[in-house]
């Protein structure tokens, strides 16, 4: 199995979480996609669906899937997304698509988060997949220099401005060995709007695609 199969296998596999008559929260990749077009196909009607992305948004509605504001809804019972890296307690690098701030708000509605990944995303340390970090424009290079302090070699992601007209720095060179000190600490540098490390609230629930088939790891 190429790894497009593994993803389209793992989305496949997130649909036994989504509970019929219920909202959910929807990440954002190319492996949410699949489960987005898995959702689709399914026929499981849901009452709708809070999107991390201006991209999953689209996605959605062009397969009639309802997508309704966070602002609408106080809680979600699950929240499916991708992510970049995962380590074995289940913390996460996400921000390879640069929604990781959305993405974020959206996990946090949610009781549990399920990851679903191909087997390649598993890592031991986090670290090896360079990090996104959104900021504000004007703090950019002085956040880059406090990276550079951290051992960490920050560049900007030329082209790119968030869906809130954000920068995104990708960070090469870390190893992040204690993911919710971290998370918790470069959240505090202004200008900072999201660090791509997900500690505090990490996954539940990850299922990963292998050529053997899915393995669940919490
Ligand atoms: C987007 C993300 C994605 O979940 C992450 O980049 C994984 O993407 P893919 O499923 O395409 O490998 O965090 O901001």
């Amino acid at each position: 199995m190429n790894q497009d199969e593994l993803k389209a296998l793992v989305g496949q596999a997130a649909l036994q979480y989504v509970k019929p008559d219920t909202v959910i929260g929807v990440g954002t990749g190319s492996t949410v996609d699949k489960f987005i077009d898995a959702l689709a196909a399914s026929g499981i009607k849901i009452a709708g669906a809070v999107s991390s992305s201006v991209r999953s948004t689209e996605r959605m509605r062009a397969l009639g899937i309802a997508v309704l504001e966070a602002s609408e809804v106080p809680a979600l019972g699950v929240y499916i997304d991708g992510a970049d890296e995962i380590d074995p307690q289940g913390h996460m690098i996400k921000g390879g698509g640069a929604a990781l701030t959305r993405e974020k708000i959206v996990a946090d509605l949610a009781q549990t988060f399920v990851c679903i990944a191909d087997a390649s995303k598993q890592v031991p340390v986090l670290g090896k997949f360079p990090l996104p970090v959104e900021v504000i424009p004007m703090a950019a290079a002085q956040i880059a220099r406090r990276f550079a302090e951290l051992g960490g070699q920050a560049k900007l992601r030329e082209g790119v401005v968030t869906d809130n007209g954000g920068l995104i720095l990708d960070v090469h060179g870390l190893s992040i060995t204690d993911p919710v000190a971290f998370e918790r600490d470069i959240n505090q540098w202004p200008g900072v709007v999201c660090v791509g490390v997900f500690a505090r609230n990490k996954a539940q629930v990850c299922l990963l695609g292998t050529p053997t088939g899915v393995q669940q790891l919490q």
